[in-house]
């Protein structure tokens, strides 16, 4: 075992571990651990941009943003911390582009906007460019420019070490536990301050657009120590994933003018029920909603379970013309192929190299693909973990922030372009907390084998000698989770679920583990992740069984209205011996009071 010192200790290199251990590192000695080079984060995916009302392009203000995002969250977002977001959002775009980020330019060399889903000019109600955007690069963009900035600040990076557990004794957290991969040997990392930016758990579904590394680690490990998950029933489907495979296709095709189409060629969007006024540009939880009604309808291509999106420059001018739609001086908007290849470059490149189609000459078949935890450990506006549900008891030294962190800036359902502005605005703050709370506090002493509860998980599945395959388990896991914790639920569909969930758990003991070894072990690795997932998957059924109406990513056929008398309520769920135990805590609200979406 290796022990390291460290004031703030960062777990995960994607965009908000960056940006925190950017900030901490000003102040204070500062250790960023990944299970992954850091410019291979899943940040990267996030290709279309990030939302800043910075109005470069048209008429937009921050508070418009604010309103936009309660509204998109369904009214469940915690209103203060929207409002903090979006006010710090253009300061935060303006401090990338001066890190170094190359961001898409307009004619006059200011920062490009585009339209993302959800986000309007409140007075005329219609879509605003918001969503700034480096092509459809833009978290790639962010990675690259904050580990730049993170190794000239003398950030120490530890790559390839898988976090395993955090060390919290009597006095507070101590620290974590981390496996180095390449070599299997336990690493401690005491620290004075620890946060966790783990990202997201899209892989305990079949269709996900989420990188394999995407396993709820940070959330999984919290929950082992009592800490609850919030609000972890609400899972965004983003409508637009390669069908079967789930790899994520921008939003930024339908900023750009994209269409969806059904089988009949129809462009089902503007549909009364569906989103007439803004069409494809509504918020992703209404989207993905109209898709699967298509497709239930019989309308999928070929009857199939998938539909199209077309972004090809004849569907794009046809409707950009039927919608009125223009340039930024008034001339009717019509575009190229060279202009689709040159703002969507990764897209295009995509669909040729899985689906052998050219997104400038034939559209692209897409299905809704589980992308986004609304939920996560609770957190204030600086990052601080909120263990109860009066908002008075926060965890000293310990942090969460990104995917892994609910703050609620998302509420039930996230615009787009709006994850990578919570990223770099929450990872600043809490990375100046946490190191202003080092500062001013002394290193609690680390108990006497630290590592114990990490090895004894690993032991566990080491020795397991039983004849269960993890990926059965695994599959059948996604498989269930799909079918009955997706797009739409109900009441006999989660119950099967989570009995399977179980069932799977109980199974999980039973696994065989082949790889005996140290080094680069990943399948004693996956294994660990798997029961991340299966403990995630549960605590995600259990909280959708409970609520009984339907808001943002969270679609009952049983309970099909927003029920805000009842409902109108964070979840907060522990993970317990004997199952999850469920409480729920008051919405923060400011200004707007909740209305009936309508897009
Ligand atoms: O569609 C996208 O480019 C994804 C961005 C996001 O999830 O915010």
């Amino acid at each position: 075992m290796k022990t390291h010192q460290f004031e703030v200790v960062v777990v995960g290199a994607g965009g908000a571990g960056l940006m925190a251990g950017l900030y901490a590192s000003k102040s204070a000695s500062t250790a960023v651990i990944s299970k992954l080079y850091p410019a291979r984060s899943h940040t990267g995916a996030a290709q279309g941009g990030i939302g800043a009302a910075l109005g470069n392009l048209e008429e937009d203000r921050p508070e418009w943003h604010t309103y936009d995002t309660v509204k998109g969250s369904d009214y469940l977002a915690d209103q203060d911390a929207v409002e903090f977001m979006c006010k710090e959002a253009p300061g935060i775009v303006y401090e990338l582009e001066h890190m170094g980020l190359p961001f898409s330019r307009t004619d006059e060399g200011k920062i490009a906007q585009r339209f993302f889903g959800g986000h309007t000019n409140n007075e005329t109600t219609k879509p605003v460019k918001r969503t700034c955007y480096a092509a459809d690069r833009t978290g790639h963009m962010i990675l690259q420019t904050l580990y730049q900035q993170s190794i000239k600040n003398k950030v120490q990076f530890y790559d390839e070490f898988q976090v395993l557990d955090i060390i919290k004794t009597d006095e507070g957290i101590a620290g974590i536990v981390a496996l180095e991969i390449a070599t299997g040997e336990m690493h401690v990392f005491h620290a004075k301050s620890i946060i966790m930016a783990t990202g997201g758990w899209g892989r305990v579904w079949e269709i996900t657009s989420n990188a394999f590394a995407y396993t709820g680690d940070g959330v999984a490990i919290a929950l082992r120590h009592g800490i609850p998950a919030q609000d972890m029933e609400f899972f965004q489907f983003h409508p637009t994933g390669i069908y079967k495979m789930g790899i994520l296709i921008t939003e930024g095709v339908r900023g750009e003018g994209g269409i969806l189409l059904n089988g009949k060629g129809e462009r089902f969007m503007e549909k009364e029920g569906n989103a007439p006024n803004v069409k494809e540009l509504a918020s992703r939880d209404v989207v993905s909603r109209a898709m699967y009604q298509e497709m239930k309808q019989g309308n999928g291509v070929d009857g199939e379970r998938y539909l199209y999106l077309d972004v090809t420059p004849e569907t794009v001018n046809k409707y950009a013309a039927l919608d009125g739609r223009t340039r930024p001086d008034g001339t009717p908007y019509v575009v190229t192929g060279e202009e689709i290849l040159g703002k969507l470059p990764d897209i295009i490149d995509f669909c040729e190299t899985y689906l052998g189609v050219n997104p400038v000459t034939d559209p692209m078949p897409v299905q809704p693909t589980a992308h986004y935890g609304m939920g996560g450990i609770p957190t204030d506006n600086y990052g601080r973990v909120v263990v109860d549900k009066d908002r008075k008891e926060i965890m000293p030294g310990l942090y969460a922030v990104g995917e892994n962190g609910c703050v609620s800036v998302h509420g039930s359902n996230r615009l787009g372009s709006n994850s990578l502005l919570d990223l770099v605005v929450f990872g600043k703050f809490s990375g100046i907390e946490a190191a202003n709370h080092a500062k001013n506090s002394e290193y609690i002493p680390l108990p006497e084998n630290p590592t114990e509860y990490a090895e004894q998980q690993l032991d566990a599945l080491r020795n397991a000698d039983g004849d269960e395959r993890l990926s059965e388990i695994g599959r059948e896991m996604k498989e269930v989770m799909f079918e009955h914790v997706g797009v739409f639920r109900v009441e006999e569909g989660m119950k099967e679920a989570l009995e399977k969930i179980r069932e799977l758990k109980v199974r999980f003991k039973n696994i065989k583990i082949d790889d005996k070894g140290k080094q680069f072990n990943m399948d004693l690795l996956n294994a660990w992740e798997l029961s991340n997932l299966l403990d995630i998957a549960e605590v995600t059924t259990a909280a959708a069984l409970n609520r009984k109406e339907s808001r943002g990513g969270h679609a009952r056929n049983d309970y099909q209205e927003r029920d805000d008398e009842n409902w109108m309520k964070h979840t907060l769920a522990w993970l317990e011996e004997d199952g999850v135990r469920l409480d729920y805590k008051d919405v923060v609200f400011t200004k707007f009071e909740p209305k009936k979406r309508v897009y």
